[in-house]
């Protein structure tokens, strides 16, 4: 089960998703990463569930039509649509817009 850390607001959450879970899909269903994540149409559309790969993003593939369209230049900077990817790895990402890393680790979910 591939390891997740969601830092949010400057506080790295860390739990695992099962095989080609998504982390949008997780949260629909409050588990992790639950509340924090910000997301609304879960169909890459609105874009409310970009995140900034922190480490980890050969576990995502390549992005998809959607996130090309949505994200444009910040692909480049390292965000992905949390709703149209499912991690096969390790993966570490934020929201925050300021966030230069994990911080110290507090638990999980
Ligand atoms: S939740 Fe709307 S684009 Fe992902």
């Amino acid at each position: 089960m591939p390891q997740v850390i969601f830092v949010a607001a400057g506080v790295a959450h860390e739990g695992e998703i099962p095989e080609d879970g998504n982390l949008v899909v997780r949260a629909g269903i409050r588990k992790f990463p639950w509340p924090h994540l910000k997301y609304k149409c879960g169909m890459g559309k609105c874009g409310t569930c970009a995140a900034r790969v922190l480490a980890g993003g050969e576990a995502l593939g390549e992005p998809s039509w959607k996130e090309r369209e949505r994200l444009g230049e910040r692909l480049a900077q390292g965000w992905r649509l949390m709703c149209q990817v499912w991690p096969k790895g390790p993966l570490t990402i934020t929201q925050d817009q300021d966030s230069a890393g994990p911080p110290a680790r507090t638990g999980t979910e």
